[in-house]
């Protein structure tokens, strides 16, 4: 297997590092614009094969696409990050360009990649990517709910005094601060409902920590975070070259699901060797419902900006 990550900044660098780590391809490429950037973050994981026992071959790259070429799967992480303050929406006017020339460079040399966009404003940048390749839809992924719903994880962990991987939890909708929807009333601890164990108010509190998470780290440490949002990238990257017919949530194209045409959106899916290849009805009650069609129409009106640029 190949598969490239592009951009080597912080989050693209610590997928490709999850990427060699658990030995998902045997060559890796990390690519940057950057004059001699993503040589050396690849020169620096290489050098740490020895340590803990890789065999992922990563070479760096800046900006040539011939090295890419042949890729199975291409994670997208260009473009600039939040700063404290911002909101993902801000970035579109910036993202836009760079997202949708480095879809076609990719296309040229790996015309049968599977893509999963990282770069935000995540949900409109995953439209972009479909809708300017027009490659079938399964073949792009938006990595947006998969991260949210471990964060989701966390917080309810926090709570409960449980390991977060003994969690079953999504979110859906959005990846943004008022647009995504913690389902806490499906999370379960095991098989128990988490909301057996949780106050309304304490209920209140994991939902909302929870969308504001990106924004809550984006003010502590003074730009995006990159554990969470690079580990989500390569968990997907494992569930497609692996096979694993796994459930995340992701964004997706809806086509008339959720009550939604012509959108990507976070719903769950099960992510395989052909990219997402199911679209999970989970039976929403009428208030998530109504949050997600509001999600929705935050989204679509995000999505019209694109017409303008
Ligand atoms: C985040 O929420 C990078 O959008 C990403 O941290």
């Amino acid at each position: 297997m190949k598969v490239t990550v592009v951009g080597a900044g912080a989050v693209g660098a610590t997928c490709a590092d999850n990427i060699a780590r658990k030995e998902l391809a045997t060559e890796l490429v990390l690519l940057d614009i950057k004059e001699g950037f993503a040589e050396g973050k690849a020169q620096d994981m290489m050098q740490t094969a020895a340590l803990l026992g890789f065999d992922t071959k990563i070479v760096g790259s800046t900006n040539d696409y011939s090295k890419t070429a042949g890729s199975d799967v291409v994670v997208i992480t260009s473009g600039i990050p939040r700063k404290p303050g911002m909101t993902r929406e801000e970035l579109i006017g910036t993202n836009a360009g760079i997202v949708k020339t480095v879809c076609e460079n990719i296309l040229k040399h790996s015309p049968n990649a599977i893509i999963i966009v990282i770069s935000n404003p995540m949900d409109t940048m995953t439209y972009l990517a479909l809708t300017s390749t027009g490659i079938p839809k399964n073949r792009i992924i938006g990595m947006g709910g998969t991260l949210d719903s471990s964060r989701f994880k966390y917080q309810l962990s926090q709570h409960l005094g449980c390991s977060p991987s003994d969690l079953n939890a999504l979110v859906v909708g959005g990846h943004g601060d008022t647009t995504m929807i913690p389902l806490i009333s499906k999370a379960t601890w095991n098989s128990a409902p988490v909301t057996d164990f949780l106050t309304e108010e304490q209920q209140q509190k994991i939902v909302n920590d929870t969308m504001v998470g990106g924004a809550t780290l984006t003010k502590l440490i003074g730009t995006s975070a990159w554990y969470a949002p690079g580990a989500a990238g390569a968990a997907l990257v494992e569930a497609i070259v692996r096979d694993e017919k796994k459930l995340f949530t992701c964004c997706v194209y809806l086509d008339g699901e959720y009550g939604q045409k012509d959108i990507c959106l976070g719903v769950p899916v099960v992510i395989g060797k052909n990219g997402w290849e199911k679209i999970i009805d989970f039976k929403l009650n009428e208030t998530e419902q109504a949050a997600f069609s509001k999600s929705a129409e935050a989204v679509r009106s995000m999505n019209s900006v694109l017409k303008t640029l």
